[in-house]
């Protein structure tokens, strides 16, 4: 089938590239000359892993074009998939760009064919959806099409796997009275293995918002639970590791440290908040979410700085990782950002070091006072100390001896419980991270003294995960 994809950021050019991957004849609409330029010529203009070699393939194959708005981009198309932004940058929604998009595209479309909506937009929106195409397509002079939503469950860093492997489908039907466009979406997706759920489009739009809001609370809730464990000298990774053989709760979205970031989880956060005062129905939970995320940051500049002896200012601080989280180059709220900014208004010297050399870039033109640089060794060097803020895997690599050597004082704030506490020890640092326990206060669970008779004990090593049988030395 042929299916025309309006919008290539993160969700349209993945979408794009997966539907032709499934052997379906796609040309993707991008209105940025720059973009376009770039992707016919086998360029994605951001990171995510897989899909550049899957563009490049299906370009080759000739399944995928690239092309400019305009009529003759959904000429013959079966389906128009819409996949333009709906965030205004600071938090908000904007649906100027959707409302362009359904200007330009609705009268334009084969009488034949679906709108198929995969932008995240808000519930009153969507409601809205059927009578605005309804009444575009009436002043073209021509018979209405079927409406459907298909909201995005991909995560930044996988998502081209997440697309082709889902974990659910789901179709919002807003309005195909004849089931056409259900049958052509159903279609689309054909090849994809996991459950399809057909429901009403604004059922569709709060089975997007309901999955990110619980995430969204689980780490809160994770965060939460840290500061009552170091409250009472437990271990948030030991409680977490038991509460995750429940499968009833899981052991996902419970990582305690500076919370999440990126364009969906915040954002999805305190709009919902916010419509939740504005139309009278109070979400007391969700603004308790909003706020424990937000005062992780601080929180954990405020570690930082009681470790250093009351004050940053004047001390240099090196940050791992800038961007919200590992395996993408995007830094829309990215925690690192915010710290750095807290960080440098208190009067830190404050350099960065991030694995996205594009992401480096950029943010230390969006922070004032932010260095940045492209290696470890440069970050470590005469620094105060260290913040992990994004857990790439090269930060578990890191030669932490030689990093205590080039420091001026060998301390680190994880603020991902990504590092393990006794290797640090073991390599000079004074290691904090959220929830953790600090290393030698408490006896360690794991080693025993089993007696033998005689009054004499051995050593016994218990295993702590998994397995039956305990070593004896
Ligand atoms: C999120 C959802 O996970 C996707 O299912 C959804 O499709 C997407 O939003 C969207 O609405 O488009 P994404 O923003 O890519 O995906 O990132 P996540 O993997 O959800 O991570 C969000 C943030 O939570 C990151 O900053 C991450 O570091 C943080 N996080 C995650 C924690 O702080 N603790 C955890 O235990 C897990």
């Amino acid at each position: 089938m042929r299916i025309s994809v309006i919008g290539l950021g993160y969700v349209g050019l993945v979408t794009s590239a997966g539907f032709a991957e499934w052997g379906h004849d796609v040309v993707g609409v991008e209105a940025s000359p720059e973009k376009l330029h770039a992707l016919k010529r086998g360029r994605v203009p951001f990171h995510e892993p897989g899909l550049a070699e899957m563009v490049k393939a299906n370009l080759d194959a000739g399944r995928l074009t690239f092309v400019a708005p305009g009529p003759h981009a959904i000429h013959n198309a079966d389906l128009v998939v819409t996949a333009v932004g709906t965030h205004d940058g600071n938090g908000g929604w904007q649906t100027d760009t959707m409302l362009r998009c359904l200007r330009d595209v609705v009268p334009h479309m084969e009488d034949e064919a679906a709108l198929v909506v995969r932008s995240t937009l808000p519930p009153e929106f969507i409601n809205r959806l059927p009578r605005m195409v309804d009444d575009l397509r009436e002043a073209a002079g021509k018979p209405t099409v079927p409406v459907l939503t298909n909201p995005e469950f991909t995560r930044e860093g996988r998502a081209v796997r997440d697309f082709m492997e889902p974990e659910r489908i789901v179709f919002g039907v807003a309005s195909d009275p004849t089931r056409r466009g259900t049958a052509l979406v159903s279609h689309a997706y054909h090849l994809a293995q996991g459950p399809v759920l057909v429901m009403s489009a604004v059922d569709a739009a709060f089975a997007k918002l309901g999955s990110n809001l619980f995430l969204a609370t689980k780490i809160s809730f994770a965060n939460e639970l840290a500061a009552l464990c170091e409250a009472h000298g437990a271990d948030i990774t030991q409680v977490v590791a038991a509460m995750a053989l429940d499968s009833r709760i899981g052991g996902k979205f419970l990582g305690a440290g500076v919370g999440f970031g990126g364009s969906c989880l915040p954002h999805q956060v305190t709009m919902t908040a916010h419509a939740g005062i504005a139309e009278g129905v109070p979400t007391p939970l969700i603004s308790a979410v909003d706020a424990i995320n937000h005062d992780q940051r601080k929180r954990f500049v405020d570690r930082m700085e009681v470790l250093l002896g009351g004050s940053v200012a004047g001390r240099r601080v090196a940050l791992l990782g800038l961007t919200f989280k590992p395996d993408t180059d995007d830094l829309r709220d990215a925690p690192a950002l915010s710290i750095a900014r807290i960080l440098h208004e208190r009067g830190a010297d404050v350099v960065a070091y991030d694995p996205m050399a594009s992401a480096r870039l950029r943010a230390a033109a969006m922070v004032e006072g932010l260095q940045t640089v492209a290696s470890l060794e440069e970050a470590f060097e005469g620094a105060d100390a260290v913040g992990l803020v994004t857990e790439w895997s090269e930060f578990a690599e890191v030669d932490w001896a030689d990093a205590a050597v080039r420091m001026n004082n060998a301390l680190i704030v994880d603020g991902r419980n990504f590092l393990d506490p006794s290797v640090l020890s073991g390599a000079g640092f004074q290691y904090v991270g959220f929830g953790r326990r600090p290393v030698g206060e408490a006896a360690d669970p794991a080693r025993v003294s089993l007696p033998i008779g005689g009054g004499e004990t051995i050593p016994v090593a218990i295993p702590v995960s998994g397995g039956t049988t305990i070593s004896v030395g």
